[in-house]
């Protein structure tokens, strides 16, 4: 196992268990009732350790599956596994036990689904629908689906153990995904951390501990948030009365926090009344489709002799903005650096009836295949461009904690790295406060609220989640501005609690 590169374990979502969290994870199963333990992503048996460990009497028997036969034999070369358990090679994604079991207990691999092979997908629609008796969004990683097949194999009063990236309870898919669960179980407890009590410190992911069990859905639930790596939450797992200053333990409303999102902060009621799409509206920037082609410098657009009028004046990287501004001077020093600002924005015209030099660019890029490209090959022509008004706002949305509205003074169209926001009226004084409002920490702050959280504070936010982001009344109080969009609404904005947790 240690010898696999990055990619790797990239491919097979192998990232071990740290002791500290295996037992905690362990702990929940210790209730002198169970009898067996099931996990179907045993990699190196680091819940079998921890296991071995806290199970003093020996009296729960262990399965494991996995899909990698080198780990499980380094493992027991190690006498990692030994006559308590049974660990086989099995792929529990095609091939799921043909039994149920009273607990289950997974580090499931993460692998994210532009990894996973059209087959897969298939087979993971079916076990969506089988459990949950709906399609679960495309984009749900492997880990999603781990998650759904344990718990459709769970007894009834069964319990399960799991630890989850954050996009379990912020992805788009998280709502169908938790209203099943919220209907079906009983989320018992559920463990947050912060960035410096992370289990995972070398991967760029918040991980939740969730634990649940079939049983009928309570009202509230523990929600724990650790601050620091201790024992303090294997010692408040076990009942141990002792100093738990290292955990935050709030008992949460179960309704709330599946609004919000368990990996959030619980929200209150109605703290809100006023969210972006009530001032702008958001779209995201171009996808071109094959940026290197597409988009190019100005020195390149030049040596190729295609008219400076089949471009549009156009942004790719957060990084090439470096304040809350961008002005047609920044672009010129972006051109001086070499750095590509024009994008290829042909219409449907036909090739016979474009310069030479563009024909010729053209049969370029179909020489190169670009045609065929997922995303291209739905256009037609292929080198036809999607179309943006260049927008007033650029929001650079995967900042490492300095997300920010940029005033586009450039007139620049931006690629997928931002988002347009564009307000709802065309007033010079209305948009300049709203940019402030926009940049206002408060407003900035409420991002977590919408958001997809990484381990490091970056923040990821989608068009829609944008649109919903939560504006602090007293900041827009405060720039004296009107909401327009709630003006001719007034009616429906007595929206319900929590609308903007999801998107
Ligand atoms: C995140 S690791 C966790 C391993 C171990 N339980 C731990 O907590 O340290 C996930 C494991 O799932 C295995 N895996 C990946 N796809 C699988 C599949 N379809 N069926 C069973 N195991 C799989 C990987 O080989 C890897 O060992």
């Amino acid at each position: 196992m240690s010898n696999k590169n990055r990619e790797e374990l990239r491919g097979l979502g192998q990232f071990w268990t740290p002791a500290w969290i295996a037992k905690v994870m362990v702990a929940y199963f210790l209730d002198g009732k169970q009898k067996e333990l099931f996990d179907p992503a045993v990699g190196a048996g680091a819940f079998y350790v921890a296991l071995k460990e806290l199970d003093k009497k020996r009296q729960i028997k262990f399965y494991g599956t996995d899909i990698d036969q080198g780990v499980i034999k380094e493992a027991f070369n190690h006498k990692i596994f030994d006559n308590k358990s049974v660990v086989e090679m099995r792929d529990f994604i095609k091939e799921p036990p043909m039994k149920t079991f009273p607990a289950i207990i997974a580090n499931p691999p993460y692998i994210r689904h532009h990894r996973l092979s059209t087959d897969t997908k298939k087979l993971l629609k079916q076990i969506s629908y089988k459990y949950t008796g709906c399609d679960i969004d495309g984009r749900a990683g492997i880990h999603i689906y781990f998650l759904i097949q344990s718990l459709g194999l769970l007894e009834n009063g069964g319990k399960l153990s799991f630890i989850m990236p954050s996009d379990t309870c912020e992805g788009v898919f998280a709502k169908k995904l938790w209203s099943w669960i919220g209907n079906n179980y009983c989320i018992e407890k559920v463990v947050t951390f912060e960035s410096e009590a992370t289990p995972f410190p070398n991967i760029d992911t918040n991980a939740i501990i969730f634990f649940i069990s079939k049983n009928p859905r309570q009202s509230v639930f523990e929600w724990i948030r650790v601050k620091k790596e201790s024992d303090q939450l294997l010692n408040y797992l076990l009942n141990k009365n002792c100093d738990f200053s290292d955990l935050e333990i709030i008992k949460r409303d179960t309704e709330e926090a599946l609004f919000t999102g368990m990996s959030r902060r619980p929200t209150k009621k109605s703290q809100y009344k006023y969210r972006l799409s009530d001032f702008a509206k958001v779209i995201r920037g171009i996808a071109s489709g094959a940026n290197d082609y597409f988009f190019i410098t100005r020195q390149k657009a030049e040596e190729l002799g295609i008219p400076s009028k089949y471009f549009k004046l156009a942004l790719g990287r957060t990084r090439d903005v470096e304040g809350n501004i961008i002005t047609a001077n920044d672009l010129k020093k972006l051109e001086e650096k070499g750095r590509p600002t024009l994008l290829l924005s042909l219409d449907n015209q036909r090739k016979e009836d474009l310069p030479k030099s563009l024909r010729d660019y053209i049969e370029i890029g179909e020489k190169n295949n670009l045609q065929h490209k997922a995303l291209i090959s739905t256009r037609n022509p292929w080198y036809k461009m999607e179309k943006r008004e260049s927008p007033k706002f650029l929001f650079a949305y995967l900042g490492r904690r300095n997300a920010r509205f940029v005033m586009n003074q450039a007139d620049v169209i931006p690629l997928t790295s931002f988002l347009c926001v564009y307000p709802l009226s065309d007033d010079e004084k209305y948009i300049n406060k709203l940019w402030q409002i926009l940049n206002n920490p408060k407003t900035i702050n409420n991002l977590k609220l919408v958001g997809k959280s990484y381990g490091s504070g970056a923040v990821k936010v989608e068009p829609k989640s944008l649109a919903n982001l939560p504006i602090p009344e007293e900041v827009i109080m405060q720039a004296g501005i009107e909401p327009i969009y709630a003006k001719e609404q007034q009616k429906t904005l007595q929206k319900t609690l929590f609308e903007f947790a999801y998107y």
